[in-house]
């Protein structure tokens, strides 16, 4: 039985900040942000948007009724979550009007998670063929304003509806994977923003990627000619490309150029969304399946994941007959396209708007925000959202 994607959803909020205006207003050099690190626009999110509202409204546009009568186990990765002990999913299972006959869980491995997801799936419809599981990965990236990492933020979410017989791509069986102690970005539970040692992690970020590319050749006898394109995850498209070139000499000169081509097309959606943390390699994915206008049905494409902490993961998946047919890149771009840019000094007001930590209530402006699944208040330590498409 082939099991994989079968539909691909995403979100980002209606609001960003131009990379190049943030770079004046921190005194650096605007190349230092669009080519060094590689990002023109970072998402900001309002407060009337959550991991939960974010993953809400991805999932939304690719679930219909039958979806929503088959999924019966749903798993949402954050590394941004919203309570100690009640999932995001359960939420997110209520907002979407999902099978009240499905487990609902939340994952955690930083950036990793929603691979953990995926690989989880693959094993559920294993046994239950019929079923579906939707995967959600959805993040706020905080670093803090006037942190090296400020260039590195963002927000949005994927939906990924995983069943048997998949229509965008059906997922390998061997995988490569890695896990080991180490302190390169960590959330500390009294901390609202992510402390970081960012040379290191990107150095364990690419150290892992050697380690699971090798053990994934090991065991599967493929090489980069069998790879259409390989996807990474992107906290900001600089670091792909950095992983990228640590093995692109093992092939051709064709596989070169291809692999170099096909890495542009998918850090696209990326540079102007920003680190999606655990939704990242799969935005790329994303981002690489809606822009390509020339990789074919039964192409092999390559998946990096790492989350910090740290785990990484190679594995890879076999487009399928149509792909195309089956993805909404009329959606995605009308949603990019129609964001509002805000100055640098709205983006730092945003960003400092917090939700009361004292257990007060508080009523949000839920009339600026145009997505249909918000958060618009806290009453009795209990957050309240609305779908405004079902009310
Ligand atoms: N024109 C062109 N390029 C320029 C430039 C200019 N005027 N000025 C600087 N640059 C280049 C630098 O040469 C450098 O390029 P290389 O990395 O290729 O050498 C790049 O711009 C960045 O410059 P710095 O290294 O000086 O930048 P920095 O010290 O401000 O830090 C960072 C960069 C470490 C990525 C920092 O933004 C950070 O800590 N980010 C968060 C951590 C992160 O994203 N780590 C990635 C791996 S971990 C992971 O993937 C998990 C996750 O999601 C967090």
């Amino acid at each position: 039985m082939e099991i994989g994607i079968d539909k691909m959803g995403f979100y980002t909020p209606h609001m960003y900040v131009d990379m190049n205006k943030l770079a004046v207003a921190r005194n650096d050099e605007p190349e230092k942000y669009t080519i060094g690190i590689g990002q023109e626009k970072m998402a900001v999110p309002p407060i009337t948007q959550d991991a939960v509202t974010l993953a809400a409204n991805a999932a939304m546009e690719i679930l219909d009724e039958a979806d929503k009568e088959k999924i019966d186990l749903v798993i949402f990765a954050t590394e941004s979550g919203v309570d100690h002990s009640k999932a995001a999913a359960i939420y997110a299972h209520h907002l979407l009007r999902l099978n009240p006959r499905a487990r609902a869980i939340e994952v955690k491995e930083a950036c990793y998670g929603a691979t953990a997801g995926i690989q989880l799936a693959k094993g559920h419809i294993s046994l239950h063929p019929d079923r579906k599981v939707l995967v959600l990965g959805s993040d706020i990236s905080r670093y803090g304003l006037h942190t090296p990492g400020e260039v590195t933020q963002g927000a949005g979410a994927v939906a990924i509806l995983m069943s048997a017989n998949p229509r965008v791509m059906v997922l390998g069986k061997e995988s490569a994977y890695h896990t080991e102690d180490i302190m390169d970005f960590w959330r500390p539970l009294y901390s609202k923003t992510a402390l970081v040692q960012g040379k290191y992690s990107v150095e364990k970020y690419n150290s892992f990627f050697k380690t699971v590319w090798e053990d994934y050749k090991k065991k599967t006898g493929l090489t980069l000619k069998d790879f259409a394109a390989i996807c990474f995850h992107l906290p900001y498209t600089k670091q792909g490309l950095k992983a990228l070139r640590l093995v692109i000499d093992e092939g051709t000169a064709a596989d070169k150029e291809r692999l170099l081509a096909h890495f542009e097309v998918s850090k696209q959606y990326n540079k102007i969304v920003g680190n999606i943390y655990t939704g990242a390699l799969y935005l790329s994915l994303l981002s690489l399946l809606e822009l390509n206008t020339d990789i074919e049905d039964g192409a092999r494409i390559g998946l990096y994941s790492y989350g910090s902490g740290a785990v990484g993961e190679f594995f890879s998946g076999i487009l399928q007959p149509n792909y195309r047919e089956y993805l909404h890149v009329r959606h995605h771009r009308k949603m990019l396209s129609e964001r509002n840019e805000v100055s640098v000094q709205e983006y730092e007001d945003l960003f400092n708007q917090e939700l009361p930590a004292d257990g007060s209530d508080i009523d949000l402006p839920v009339e600026n925000d145009p997505a249909p699944v918000l958060l618009s208040g806290i009453k009795d330590h209990m957050r309240m959202y609305i779908n405004k498409d079902q009310s």
